[in-house]
């Protein structure tokens, strides 16, 4: 890709575009003084489309007009509300909708998940994650195996990226499994790693376990929506993820997970998995609906599930393939910028378009505290991006809504805030 380091390129980039209209589907924050920001954190909380409002207002509406029986008579009835994000989810994530649902939220989901399909088993009792895993994912793992009444210090393994590397190579996964596979139950691996932004290749780690004969699990925070996924293809047995990154969906929005078809397996039950037909008969039995319909605990959190269907829609509208490739063009511009104007940082992130979504992670060189005060000087400068101690700054350019420009600003006052604080 040819680009250019100068602002005119940045803005016939934008011209160009055929997913432009997009952004003005979003509400863009401003700061104190009403001046436009620029957002590269859609990898932390992603932005508002305009119609969640009108979607969350129309339940609110619902309720009011309608309470209880809303449940039945809203424009979308309640009771199968989870069924609006079916079809979308499957599509993001690479699988069949009965393999899909919203629910939850990412860990308790995990906790869920883990509770059925992590079995320990004599020797075959390890958890294998990657060294600095998000500290949920660990929580959860960890507290899991104490459940079980196993110790972490034995059967949590944290596979650390090799000597002098940020990221860790599939490689080393596939070595690892080679040799210790047979001690371990379940490889819990993220999608795109949320720290240094590393993606990976996923069929493959899910090749690599299952040829071990562990379970494939998936943490896709940082990729539903960010990346092509095919988890029924590559044969995942589960995934969890968030809708508040890359889905757009505000703040605590349900979660989604994927359970594969092939899994039809007991698993800890509440009244919304009851098969639909019969819930309400209110019998003591267990029916398990169809599908990762069936995990469900509890009913649907409409006001949470609302902004999801509008973001969805616009994923649909503008198409996984078209984002990617404004993603990658994007992504690859800041790397290009950054490259010349602030060649003293550090890239984290793999250079490999592949091996990236659409995060860089930038290492801040100097003394101690100096990162902070570059990331507080950038925050100064108009430039929403994230901090993770000890030493980085991420920065993510989301297709759905920033532009080229914002790019150029982005690096640009990353260059500066370096200056500022030298
Ligand atoms: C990789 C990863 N795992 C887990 C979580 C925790 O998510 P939740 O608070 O929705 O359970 C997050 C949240 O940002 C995350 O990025």
């Amino acid at each position: 890709m040819s680009y250019e380091p100068t602002l005119e390129f940045a803005r016939r980039r934008d011209e160009a575009d055929p997913l432009r209209s997009l952004r003005e589907r979003f509400a863009l924050p401003r700061g104190a003084r009403g001046e436009p920001l620029v957002y590269l954190c859609g990898h932390s909380l992603g932005l508002m489309p305009l119609a969640a409002r009108e979607m969350v207002l129309e339940e609110l509406t619902a309720w009011a007009q309608l309470g209880v029986l809303g449940h039945e008579h809203a424009l979308r009835p309640w009771i199968p509300y989870h069924e609006n994000l079916r079809d979308g989810l499957a599509h993001l994530a690479g699988a069949r909708p009965p393999e899909v649902v919203a629910m939850s939220s990412l860990t308790v989901n995990l906790h869920l998940l883990l509770a059925a399909f992590y079995r320990p088993s004599g020797e075959r009792r390890r958890i294998l994650i990657e060294a600095g895993a998000f500290s949920s994912d660990r929580h959860a793992v960890a507290s899991q195996i104490l459940w079980r009444g196993l110790d972490p210090r034995d059967a949590l393994v944290e596979l650390s990226p090799p000597e002098g590397m940020d990221t860790i190579p599939e490689e080393a996964i596939e070595a690892y499994l080679e040799e210790h596979g047979a001690n371990v139950a379940l490889v819990l691996w993220p999608g795109v790693q949320y720290r240094t932004g590393q993606a990976f290749d996923l069929a493959r780690i899910a090749r690599a376990a299952h040829r071990s004969g562990c379970v494939a699990a998936f943490d896709l925070a940082h990729s539903i929506g960010n990346m092509p996924l095919a988890l029924h293809d590559i044969d995942a047995d589960f995934a969890v993820w968030c809708t508040y990154k890359y889905l757009n969906a505000g703040p605590g929005a349900v979660g989604g997970c994927f359970i594969h078809e092939r899994h039809d397996r007991p698993h800890l039950a509440g009244w919304w998995g009851h098969e639909a037909a019969t819930r309400f008969q209110m019998r003591p039995e267990f029916h398990a609906a169809a599908g990762a319909a069936g995990w469900q605990i509890s009913n649907p959190p409409i006001l949470s599930a609302a902004p999801l269907i509008a973001s969805l829609a616009l994923f649909e509208q503008a198409g996984l393939p078209r984002l990617r490739e404004k993603s990658v063009a994007l992504t690859g511009y800041l790397e290009y910028l950054l490259d010349r104007m602030a060649p003293e940082v550090e890239l984290i992130t793999p250079r490999a378009v592949g091996s990236r979504g659409c995060q860089l992670s930038v290492r801040i060189m100097g003394q101690q505290g100096r990162g902070q005060r570059v990331f507080d000087a950038l925050t100064t400068l108009g430039v929403i991006g994230d901090w993770r101690e000890p030493d980085t700054i991420r920065l993510a350019p989301i297709p759905l809504y920033n532009t080229f420009v914002e790019v150029f600003q982005g690096a640009q006052a990353l260059a500066q805030a370096l200056r500022l604080a030298p």
